[in-house]
């Protein structure tokens, strides 16, 4: 979802942005209108998530996706070493791509219980030559999440943030990098966001694609080519909208609250069940079962006609999954809740 006053505002500027004359689609990425829209964006990133100066906001392409191969390309030293940790399907992905570089480790994996809860993790699991260290903060299909971030010493920590970035508080100085595609809570798809301190920038290896140097986009402003330009736009939008309800402090209290009218009801339901330990529980992604495939099917299908859609889990897990993004009003998870307690109550 995106905020209906984001679309609204959006619709209102779709033909003429301003005094311009033209779409934000339509504009020179060099002219200075448009200049404007992309620095005003990165100046509410910094704002809204308090990222200290001596870290670089960039505004890629190719999705998360791309950094699987950008990270290993750009934070490898000589060593290329890296740990990870895997917590599902986007964690194997990023290692499988780091494989292909160097010398990916898997420090600890939850797909023992399919990825239903986060691995311990203790310093000394780490390898302290390594070159970063990797996780995904929320798992966005097994709706798990960090709530303590692993001590890895100095060795950098690389997070995917995706599905969770500006949803709560997120103390970046402990990171190395942090990476989004925009697509769950800062706009559509088409942008990648990347976070990263800068004394990770300009040690790529010498393989790497000009395109994929982070080098390339810091010392050009996200620049270097045309950018994803009307994505920019509407992360702009958004970023306004969240800055406009409080910021990340109102959202995360919000999310809280919004989260746990479902997972009370879960917890208290005799045909619903949440499938997480309660300890790793997501504040985004919340998968359930009924325990039975043909009652879950029956479930998504007259929820589906009832107007609550998205609601079958992912493919490769099956269930359900209710995914509430920032966007996602309170009302959205009480009607839910309300039509689950219905349907629990037609189907005893
Ligand atoms: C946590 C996480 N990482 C990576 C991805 C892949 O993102 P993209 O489609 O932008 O490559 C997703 C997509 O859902 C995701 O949820």
């Amino acid at each position: 979802m995106l905020p209906e006053e984001v679309l609204k505002t959006a619709a209102g500027e779709m033909t003429c942005y301003g005094q311009t004359g033209m779409s934000v689609m339509e504009m020179s990425h060099r002219s200075k209108d448009y200049q404007a829209i992309i620095d005003r964006a990165s100046e509410l990133f910094y704002e809204l998530m308090d990222i200290p100066s001596n870290y670089k906001v960039l505004f890629l392409q190719g999705g998360a996706s791309t950094q699987f191969a950008m990270i290993p390309l750009n934070l490898y030293s000589e060593k290329k070493k890296a740990d990870f940790v895997i917590t599902g399907q986007w964690a194997k992905k990023a290692y499988q791509e780091a494989k292909r570089y160097g010398n990916a480790r898997i420090v600890a994996s939850s797909d023992d219980k399919t990825f239903s809860y986060i691995p311990k993790l203790t310093k000394d699991m780490f390898d302290p030559d390594a070159d970063y260290v990797h996780i995904t903060l929320n798992n966005t299909i097994y709706g798990t999440k960090y709530n303590q971030l692993p001590d890895v010493g100095d060795v950098p920590l690389v997070a995917d943030i995706s599905s969770c970035i500006l949803s709560e508080k997120l103390d970046v100085s402990k990171f190395g990098l942090l990476y989004a595609g925009a697509q769950k809570n800062i706009g559509p798809a088409g942008l990648t966001v990347v976070i990263i301190r800068e004394d990770l920038i300009g040690k790529a290896l010498d393989i790497t694609p000009t395109m994929l140097n982070y080098q390339t986009h810091a010392d050009n402003g996200s620049m270097y080519n045309t950018p994803p330009t009307y994505s920019i736009y509407i992360c702009k939008l958004v970023l306004e909208w969240l800055k406009g309800i409080g910021g990340v402090e109102a959202i995360e209290k919000i999310n809280r609250e919004k989260a746990a009218v479902l997972y009370d009801y879960l917890d208290a339901s005799a045909m619903f069940k949440g499938t997480v330990v309660k300890e790793d529980r997501s504040l985004m992604n919340v998968p359930f079962i009924t325990g039975n495939d043909d009652l879950n099917a029956k479930f998504i299908k007259e929820a589906t006609e009832n107007g609550f859609v998205n609601l079958k889990g992912h493919r490769t897990v099956g269930g359900m999954r209710a995914s509430i993004y920032n966007a996602m009003p309170a009302e959205g998870v009480e009607a839910l809740v309300a039509f689950m307690k219905k349907f629990e109550n037609e189907n005893k």
